[in-house]
């Protein structure tokens, strides 16, 4: 990707998902449409359900510009109760990509995920996207193995696109550790949907 100057006057607002005005969500909506537009409707519908708790909004000039959705749940993993936190759906207008807003935003959403007391946190990439390289910076690392979601009918599925899992690190290393050392596959039910 091309270096561009960072953007420096960015104004980030963290937003609970009980708190978001009907503005904020046509914002997201907006970002989201532009970067997003290729995700099959069936796919969203039925796998990208789960229920973010809070928004992370960037705006450069009274504009919105990037956005992320942060996520917290309670799995079960080789027999421990584990708080996975993540980050979904990172996405920086088209025409201000590589000048940090996409940094900015997961960064304020990883600060959220510490607070919450989230072990580690989850994401999803395509694998032949190349954004698995974004996240890298951020700490993230390839699962490696499969994950396994339940779906808004209630059925238990592996991902049905390229989508790998990438874990990183949040409260608890040694969770974090545990469940990439494990052949287990990590299954992000029972609540449903994935990120
Ligand atoms: C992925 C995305 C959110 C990154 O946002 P951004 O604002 O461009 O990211 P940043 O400017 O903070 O990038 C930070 C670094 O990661 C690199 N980077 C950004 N996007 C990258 C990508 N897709 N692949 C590899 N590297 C990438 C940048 O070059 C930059 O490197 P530098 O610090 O050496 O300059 C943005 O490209 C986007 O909205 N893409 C479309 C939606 C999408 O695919 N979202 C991810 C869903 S999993």
């Amino acid at each position: 990707m091309e270096r561009r100057s960072r953007l420096t006057n960015l104004e980030v607002f963290v937003v609970r998902a009980a708190h978001l005005t009907e503005e904020q969500r046509g914002h997201v909506r907006e970002l989201q449409s532009q970067c997003f537009a290729e995700v099959p409707y069936d796919q969203l519908m039925e796998d990208f359900v789960a229920q973010s708790v809070a928004k992370v909004l960037a705006y450069h000039e009274g504009q919105p510009v990037g956005c992320v959705s942060v996520f917290r749940r309670s799995i079960e993993h080789a027999g421990r109760s584990i708080v996975l936190g993540g980050c979904g759906g990172t996405c920086t207008r088209a025409d201000l990509r590589g000048r940090g807003v996409g940094t900015t935003v997961c960064l304020a959403a990883m600060d959220v995920l510490r607070q919450e007391g989230c072990d580690a946190a989850f994401l999803a990439v395509g694998e032949t996207s190349g954004t698995a390289a974004f996240y890298e910076r951020l700490g993230f690392v390839l699962l490696g193995k499969p994950f396994t979601f339940v779906n808004a009918r209630g059925v238990t599925k592996t991902p049905s696109s390229d989508d790998v899992g990438m874990l990183a690190p949040v409260c608890a290393r040694e969770v974090f550790e545990l469940v990439m050392a494990g052949g287990e596959p990590l299954h992000l039910g029972p609540e449903k949907g994935y990120w």
